[in-house]
């Protein structure tokens, strides 16, 4: 059955609760908004970005298993949308399980991606796909046997952790107890488990936009990819990506079957970032996003439909179309001070050129590191696409006030 979407603020309406409103948050909730959902966006802050684009907002600790529960039955949407990973997904479970709202992708997906160890086990021992080898350890003794095992260099993650929070690259045994003692203060809750990982010599790192979506003549739900985004990571965290990153045609169907894989074992609809180490012919599982990816920021540029128009699509049960128009690069803009009320200057010089763009987020708050926005670049060559990007970021400049 096709989706009915309703009016927005009547009681026809087809409502969409977004738990994290963040920037990928606001791109979807902006596409959902144009096809006439009432959109709900929920974080732990006032202000949000997704928050100034939705009809409502609502302030909570969405980890808190209570708050959580009660603003479902408030909101009562038709569907929950996750952005990110600190939420009590136990309730997301429950509220699968009783029919009560669609969990995007669905409840096993968030359930088992907010875990390193659930999706990894996933992964390699249920579905046998190639990763880094691995073992888990949560005190140090075992900690410190993990490391000797896994061997040198390695890298070190809390399994309850994102963007580059609480990781190391271990280069030898004498960094192993402060490798612990730093992922113990920067996993997100105290639970102290960490995953220790063979480093893998990669040639660059991909991100493989998956989309499941319903076909529209038959409803059976089919798996799409978007082309290959390469991207650079900077202490776990994304700095520049581009659009197609190029690889053989044995790696890109490698790595199209471990997706296919990876999101069929997840289910439901929606967009998938699935990450994957490059070696010539030869590709690795790292983990997945059961949402938009960062790095996937680039689509604004390059494809028809961004990953945020192929995410709001394919959740509504709307067919979908991955194709790229063009060649492009983004690059991120930090705050690059921590305050409030940040002002910013230059954009008139970063527009310049035609084929650049720019986001800025609306973030109440910048920290020195914090992603306040991002430009983008279309050019013939990627190489020319990622220096445009870079260029227009740094054009722009951030002032306080
Ligand atoms: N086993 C590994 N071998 C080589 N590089 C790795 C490995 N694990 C992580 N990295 C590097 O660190 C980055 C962040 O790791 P990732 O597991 O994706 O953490 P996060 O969930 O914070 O994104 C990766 O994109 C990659 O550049
Ligand atoms: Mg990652």
């Amino acid at each position: 059955m096709s989706v009915t979407i309703g009016t927005p603020l009547q009681s026809s309406a087809f409502k969409v609760l977004l738990l994290g409103s963040g920037e990928l948050g606001k791109e979807v909730v902006i596409s959902l908004q144009r096809l006439g959902v009432e959109v709900h966006a929920a974080d732990r802050y006032d202000h949000a970005p997704a928050m100034q684009v939705a009809h409502f907002s609502h302030t909570l600790n969405m980890a808190d298993p209570e708050a959580l529960k009660a603003l479902i039955t408030q909101v009562k949407p038709n569907l929950i949308v996750p952005e990110i990973e600190a939420i009590a997904t136990q309730v997301l479970v429950e509220i699968e399980e009783q029919n009560i709202a669609t969990v995007i992708p669905s409840a096993k997906a968030v359930n088992l991606t907010m875990n390193r160890e659930g999706i990894r086990r996933l992964a390699a021992e249920e579905l046998g796909l190639p990763t880094s080898a691995y073992r888990f350890a949560s005190t140090l003794d075992a900690f410190r046997a993990a490391c000797d095992d896994i061997g040198y260099p390695n890298f070190v993650k809390p399994v309850m952790s994102s963007s580059g929070k609480g990781q190391s690259r271990v280069k030898s045994f004498g960094e192993v107890d402060a490798a612990w003692e730093y992922a113990q203060t920067g996993g997100r809750v105290n639970q102290g488990t960490v995953i220790v990982e063979s480093q893998i010599d990669f040639d660059f790192e991909i991100t493989l936009l998956t989309v499941r979506a319903k076909n529209a003549e038959t409803g059976e739900i089919e798996t799409s990819y978007c082309d290959p985004i390469g991207h650079r990571q900077d202490a776990g965290d994304y700095v520049e990506s581009w659009q197609p990153q190029a690889m053989t045609p044995v790696a890109l169907e490698e790595a199209k079957r471990i997706a296919n894989k990876v999101t069929i074992a997840l289910g439901g609809c929606g967009i998938f970032g699935v990450e994957l180490f490059v070696k010539g012919d030869k590709v690795w599982f790292s983990e997945v996003s059961p949402r938009p990816h960062d790095t996937g920021l680039v689509t604004l540029a390059s494809q028809f439909q961004s990953e945020f128009e192929l995410h709001a699509r394919a959740i509504l049960g709307l067919p979908v179309n991955t194709a790229r128009h063009s060649t492009a690069a983004s690059a991120v803009i930090y705050a690059g001070v921590d305050d409030k009320n940040l002002s910013f200057n230059g954009l008139n010089l970063a527009l310049a050129n035609p084929n650049t763009d720019l986001r800025l987020f609306g973030k109440p708050e910048g920290f020195k590191r914090r992603r306040m926005g991002v430009a983008t670049a279309r050019a013939e060559t990627t190489d020319q696409a990622r220096e445009l990007a870079q260029h227009t970021a740094q054009q722009v400049s951030v002032q306080q006030n």
